[in-house]
Formats: C-alpha cells, sequence, structure tokens
C-alpha cells in the first residue's frame, strides 16, 4: 500500500501468528441455551478461564464477536514471561514488596499452568522455554537493571544479572529470567477452545454479547440467543458492559510489530529493552523460516498520529540491528495499562454478585491473563486464591482508582479531536477523511479500485468522532480506543457496534 510523505510500506498488514495459524468454525449463537459459566470473549484470559473451570467441573459457554484468537491475543508478541521490564522495581516502590512478590509468584504460576495444559491437552503451539531479558544500553539503565535483577532475585523470581546478553548487537547487561517460554499464541488459544468444546461446555464465535444481568441465574444477551448461567466473566479485553468504570481506570495503549525474514536460527532467549523508543524482541521458526519480531513505538491509543512512521521505525531497527532481509508481517493492537500496574479481576463492581471481569493487563497477558482466568476459576469454585486479593478489580486504593485517561476525553458525546472538512476535499484509492455532508460528520474512504464508502464518524461507543488510520486502513477512536475497520465492524472495544452507514450523497469531487 502507498502511504502519502514516504513511499510504501513494506509488508503485509497482518498479524503473522494469524497469518501462519489455520482458521476455526465454532458455530454461531442461534438459540437460548444454559451453562454454568457463561465466559464472553475467547482470548487468552477468557479461554484459559473457561478450559480451567470445565477441568473443575463446570460447564461453560464461550461467546466470542469474531474468531478464536483474532483479538489482541492474536497480535501479541509472544512472551510467556515474568520478566515485564522493569516491573518489580516499580511495584515495590508504589505496593511493597510485598504485593509485587505476589505479582511475580502468579505470574510465574501461568508460566507453569500453560506449560501444563499444553502437555496435558496436547496443545501443538511451539511452546519453548527460553530466558528472557531486559536490557540496558546506557551506564544509567545498567544501574536500573542490575537493581531489577537483585529485586527480583530476592523475591523468589528466577533471575539474574548478566553482561552475556544473547544480542546480535552490544548492550552493557541485563536481568536475565531463566525458564521463561514463548508460543504460537493463536495455534495455544485455538488447542484451548478444542478441550473446551464438547461433554456439556461449548464455543460459540461470530456472536457478540450484547448485554449482560447479574443474576439469579445471570443472562447474558447474545446476537441469536440468550445464555442463562450462574456465573458470567467479562473477558473481553476491554469490557463492553462497564459497571465497574474501567474506562476511567486504564488507559487503552497501543503497539506496533514489524516482522521479517533472516537468515539465521532463532535467538533462544526473548528481549526487551529499558532504554527508549523501547524496542521488544522475539525470534521464531515457522515452517523453517525464521522470522524475528520487533516490537515497539507504544502510545495512548488517545494520541495516534503517525502509524506509517512509526512502522518505519521498527523496520529500520529490524534492519540495522537485527539483520532482518524484509518485513513480510506488520500489525499493531492495544491493551489496557491500568492505573496502578495491577489488572483487575474479580467482580464487575462492589455491588455484582456473578459477575466477574478481567482487564488491565498491562501489555503482559498472556501470563496475566492466565493467572486472572485460574483466579476466577478458584473464586468461582469455592476456592481460596492467594493472588486474588492483589488482583482484586475492587481495591479501593487511591492509585487503583486514578484516571488513567484525561477527564475531558471521557465524557460522553464529545467530538473528539477531528474538526470535519467541508465537503469538497477529494481522496486518491487508500485514503480517508471525516467530512462534514449536511450537517452530518461523515467518514469517507476511498477503496483501491477507486469506490468510495462512507460511514457515520461518529464512534458508538461515546460519541467521539473517529479519525482514519492509513497505515492500517481502519477508523480510530482517540477517546476509549475503539476501533472499525474500513467497513464499519467493530475490530477493538469498547465500542460494541458497529459505525452505521454514512449519507448516501456524497460531494461530486469525492467521485
Ligand atoms: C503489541 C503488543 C504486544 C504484546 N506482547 C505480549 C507478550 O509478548 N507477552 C504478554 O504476556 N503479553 C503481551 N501483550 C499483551 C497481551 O497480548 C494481552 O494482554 C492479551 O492478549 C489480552 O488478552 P485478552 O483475553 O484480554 O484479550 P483478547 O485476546 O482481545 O480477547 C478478547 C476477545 O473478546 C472478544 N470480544 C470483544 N467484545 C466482545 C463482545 N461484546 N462479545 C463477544 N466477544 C467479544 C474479542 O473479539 C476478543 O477475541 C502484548 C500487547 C500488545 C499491545
Ligand atoms: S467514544 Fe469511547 S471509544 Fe469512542
Amino acid at each position: 500500500m502507498e502511504i502519502s510523505g514516504g513511499g510504501p510500506l513494506q509488508g503485509e498488514p497482518e498479524s503473522l501468528w494469524l497469518a501462519s495459524a489455520g482458521e476455526t468454525g465454532y458455530p454461531a449463537l442461534d438459540r437460548d441455551i444454559e451453562a454454568d459459566v457463561a465466559v464472553i470473549g475467547a482470548g487468552v484470559a477468557g479461554l484459559t478461564a473457561a478450559l480451567a473451570l470445565k477441568r473443575a467441573g463446570h460447564t461453560v459457554a464461550v461467546i466470542e464477536a469474531a474468531r478464536v484468537g483474532t483479538g489482541v491475543t492474536g497480535h501479541t508478541t509472544g512472551k510467556v514471561t515474568s520478566l515485564h521490564r522493569l516491573a518489580y522495581t516499580e511495584l515495590a516502590r508504589n505496593h511493597g514488596t510485598d504485593t509485587a512478590r505476589i505479582y511475580g509468584q502468579a505470574n510465574q504460576g501461568a508460566i507453569e499452568h500453560i506449560q501444563r495444559v499444553v502437555a496435558a491437552e496436547s496443545v501443538d503451539c511451539d511452546f519453548r522455554l527460553v530466558a528472557n531479558h531486559t536490557y540496558a544500553e546506557s551506564d544509567e539503565t545498567l544501574e536500573q537493571v542490575r537493581a531489577e535483577a537483585d529485586l527480583a532475585a530476592s523475591l523468589g523470581l528466577p533471575a539474574t544479572f548478566t553482561a552475556e546478553v544473547p544480542l546480535p548487537f552490544p548492550v552493557k547487561g541485563a536481568v536475565r529470567f531463566d525458564g521463561q517460554a514463548q508460543f504460537h499464541a493463536v495455534k495455544y488459544l485455538q488447542g484451548l477452545a478444542r478441550a473446551v468444546h464438547g461433554d456439556g461446555s461449548c464455543v460459540f464465535e461470530q456472536t457478540r454479547a450484547l448485554r449482560v444481568h447479574d443474576g439469579t441465574p445471570g443472562e447474558v444477551d447474545a446476537e441469536g440467543g440468550t445464555v442463562r448461567a450462574r456465573d458470567i466473566i467479562v473477558a473481553t479485553n476491554v469490557p463492553f458492559a462497564d459497571e465497574g468504570s474501567f474506562d476511567a481506570r486504564c488507559q487503552a495503549h497501543r503497539s506496533y510489530i514489524v516482522a521479517g525474514r533472516v537468515d539465521t536460527p532463532p535467538l533462544g532467549a526473548t528481549f526487551i529493552s529499558v532504554d527508549e523508543p523501547m524496542r521488544s524482541i522475539l525470534t521464531v521458526s515457522i515452517e523453517g523460516q525464521t522470522y524475528v519480531l520487533t516490537g515497539g513505538e507504544g502510545h495512548p491509543a488517545s494520541e495516534a498520529g503517525d502509524s506509517a512512521g512509526r512502522y518505519r521505525r521498527l523496520a529500520a531497527f529490524a534492519r540495522d540491528r537485527l539483520g532482518v532481509r524484509e518485513v513480510t508481517h506488520r500489525w499493531s493492537t492495544q491493551d489496557n495499562l491500568p492505573a496502578d500496574g495491577l489488572p483487575y479481576v474479580g467482580l464487575m463492581s462492589a455491588d455484582a454478585r456473578h459477575l466477574y471481569v478481567i482487564t488491565g493487563l498491562r501489555k503482559w497477558g498472556l501470563t496475566n491473563g492466565t493467572a486472572a482466568a485460574l483466579i476466577l476459576t478458584d473464586i468461582i469454585s469455592g476456592r481460596e486464591n492467594p493472588w486474588a486479593a492483589v488482583f482484586n478489580s475492587n481495591r479501593t486504593t487511591p492509585a487503583a482508582n486514578a484516571g488513567g485517561l484525561a477527564e475531558e476525553s471521557r465524557a460522553p458525546g464529545l467530538p473528539g479531536k477531528t474538526s470535519p472538512q467541508p465537503g469538497h476535499v477529494t481522496l486518491t484509492p487508500g485514503e480517508g477523511t471525516v467530512i462534514d455532508v449536511a450537517g452530518e460528520s461523515t467518514a469517507v474512504f476511498k477503496d483501491a479500485d477507486g469506490r468510495v464508502h462512507s460511514l457515520s464518524a461518529i464512534c458508538t461507543h461515546l460519541g467521539c468522532t473517529v479519525e482514519f488510520n492509513a497505515a492500517e486502513t481502519t477508523w480510530d477512536c482517540p477517546c476509549h480506543g475503539s476501533r472499525f475497520a474500513a467497513d464499519g465492524t467493530v475490530i477493538h472495544g469498547p465500542a460494541t457496534a458497529n459505525l452505521p452507514p454514512g449519507p448516501e450523497h456524497l460531494p461530486e469531487s469525492l467521485k
């Protein structure tokens, strides 16, 4: 695709994980059903919970708006680790060492759980044990990684400081966690779904949940039918039924990944930098070919801007530092950063009885989401869980409830940052913009064949105005991070409804 101002971007605009996995074909819900537990969302959090609950003796119904693994988890880097950059320094400073220790135990427990599930359910997902590193390139950050290594080791985590970092470019040193892992996240989720489906439990795809009612039983009103269940878990990454005001307690944060081929074997370890711009590195072999994934360029979803430039900077790093010959895939996704650095897991609100939520996975959800699922499995099964208090969604500390978003961007009915242009603009194929058509903010996009598509530009969440993202051909909302495909379909919440069609009569200049 040509992007104005910098020539073509390299690589298919799709996740390497999704491109290299088969497709699932679970049925859509077409009737009312009952289950012990309804799980909404077939990402790592939802499917881990569903399978753990099934193995604990509950029947489950999983409701997925799209396909298994096509959400954030299908766009991840793929590190399965309890080393989250410098998380222990941050958590110990803000919450004390006991909380940091429990966070580490939960994430180590998640790695062990994933390893057990891969073996017990025979999940073919290229799960490999590797060391994970947070590396330093300056004297200042070298001291930070030394301190993180010492602290993490004192918390009982598998941490050491090392000056021997197996990267193809020189760095000063790193904290290394041994016994960490990486896997093909989509194949892992497909394996979980296979194990969930059957024996009274089921997975429904292409079924969007529209409303939830906390009751006895609870109800999930979804496209195609209602699921009645004793307990309901909302594991939609961004809770669409947000009685807990998580949109105000989290910040939607986007990051970008480029993948490309190299001639060398995989590095056998994973990496993230402390220095900015932050870079996350993972290598993987797929069908005999080594790919390097380079991630970074993160920003609050409300500050989108130059996506093409972000891809170019990642591609330059991958080429200059990691020997990537050619970028083959590029993608972005976003996750919720919790206000106090701890995920929100538990009842949806202080008043909820059987309605649970998992969110705020802080871009480390492969393990945080797994730990969250195990916490809810224990709570629903009437068992104590040692991590539950630290992750409690209803904790009342001021930091947990501090706004993750600017106050003004939370208010309903805001127009967002985009001012509609007058109706006489012109578009080249691949371009989109927001224009005023007879007083209506209208999102117009010209496809490769020169056809112009028109949608309402008003985000269906709380009414901000969407913006066109040329590098990914999406309509992005600057307020709470909802994203829509070029045809208006929701691809990331909190919005649950598609952008409706816009006016049919468009200015002549667009044709
Ligand atoms: C660029 C990037 C790289 C990352 N890399 C790593 C990493 O290396 N390691 C790591 O641990 N973490 C990583 N993370 C974070 C991790 O990928 C996420 O925290 C995790 O995948 C989130 O899982 P989830 O189950 O909450 O969400 P999802 O995977 O998005 O699952 C939620 C599902 O709910 C569905 N859904 C939404 N609304 C509805 C509805 N109304 N009805 C029915 N279904 C609905 C969606 O379609 C989706 O499939 C990364 C994050 C980013 C942004
Ligand atoms: S108004 Fe909230 S995401 Fe658009």
